[in-house]
């Protein structure tokens, strides 16, 4: 049986400030990183996701728990485990003055690679990411996309067989962002490896993770497919109808399966359970008035994420 790529039980990591007082930043963090999914880390600023994967690439320790990354022990075998591991961070950082190409050889330098087999390992980074236009230009000239789109290029130098990304979209446009996940889906499908990827944008969490685990003040609130995380908590599906004159909120808000209402003049949100059940008596409701528009749609992640803070 192989290992799982990540067995975290019981993790807790305390900062201590230079004037000695400590801070408990994640509290008995549990979870195992199944084989070939992407996990997601979802939390808001300061919820501990950074710390987090910090701790899973070996990059520093916490003082409670079990940790085995690849089937190593992550304290004992961290000079291993960070041969077959890769990260890339938001804002990643390079040395300015290299250029791409100068960049992506410096890194596999690093990683042990030579000659021939350091120039095709290049080459098949920058075909990959697309950045052969930019094979020439400093790092400091780069625009963010291209400066992450590099950080993922060298976090797949490696070939790792375990792959982290905190925070991969964060500080791009919209349509960088929707690329960079794409290209996150296609690493992920191509090398078929295990990526953990932090992020505090839910639509980023729903569309690309197998599974998720919510952080807040340092601990998982929720970890579950996104699916099921929606399910469990109990959210409806919220109908949307805009109108021109009176309905009667009083008898749909009465309706079975009508879980909250919110209503404004001419328009009114309904989340509800079992929505094929309902429609048709809520529609019936409306006959004194014009329905101008009906929306229906699934609680998303982010309707998840209001209900566990409340
Ligand atoms: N080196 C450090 N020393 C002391 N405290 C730290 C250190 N690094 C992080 N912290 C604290 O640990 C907590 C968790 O921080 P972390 O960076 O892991 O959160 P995050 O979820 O990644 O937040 P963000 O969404 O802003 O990136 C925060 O309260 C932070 O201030
Ligand atoms: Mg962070």
């Amino acid at each position: 049986m192989t290992e799982k790529p990540i067995k975290a039980a019981g993790i807790s990591k305390i900062y201590k400030s230079f004037l000695g007082k400590r801070a408990t930043v994640l509290h008995d963090i549990s979870l195992d990183v199944e084989e070939g999914e992407i996990f997601g880390l979802l939390g808001p600023n300061g919820s501990g996701k950074t710390t987090l994967i910090s701790i899973f690439s070996t990059l520093i320790f916490p003082e409670r728990g079990s940790l085995s990354i690849l089937g190593m022990d992550a304290r004992r075998d961290s000079k291993e485990i960070r041969k077959v591991i890769n990260i890339s961070t938001a804002k990643p950082n390079f040395p300015w003055s290299l250029t791409v190409r100068e960049n992506l050889r410096y890194y596999g330098m690093l990683y042990g690679l030579c000659g021939s087999a350091l120039s095709q390992a290049v080459e098949d980074q920058i075909d990959a990411f697309e950045l052969g236009d930019f094979r020439d230009m400093t790092f400091e000239n780069l625009s963010t996309g291209l400066k992450q789109r590099l950080s993922l290029a060298k976090a797949m130098l490696n070939h790792p067989r375990l792959l982290f990304l905190d925070e991969p979209t964060t500080g791009l446009d919209p349509d960088i962002s929707i690329k960079t996940r794409r290209l996150i889906k296609r690493i992920h499908e191509e090398e078929n490896i295990p990526v953990v990827l932090s992020t505090h944008y839910m639509p980023e969490a729903e569309m690309l993770c197998d599974r998720i685990a919510f952080l807040r003040n340092g601990r998982i609130v929720a970890m579950d497919t996104p699916s099921n995380l929606k399910k469990h908590l109990g959210l409806g599906e919220r109908i949307v109808i805009t109108y021109e004159g009176s309905a009667d909120i009083v008898a749909i808000q009465s309706l079975p399966g009508v879980l909250a209402i919110k209503s404004e003049i001419g328009r009114l949100e309904i989340v509800i359970d079992r929505v094929e059940d309902s429609l048709d008596r809520i529609v019936k409701l409306f006959c004194a008035a014009k329905i101008l528009n009906i929306t229906i749609r699934e609680p998303d992640l982010e309707d998840v994420f209001l209900e566990l803070a409340r």
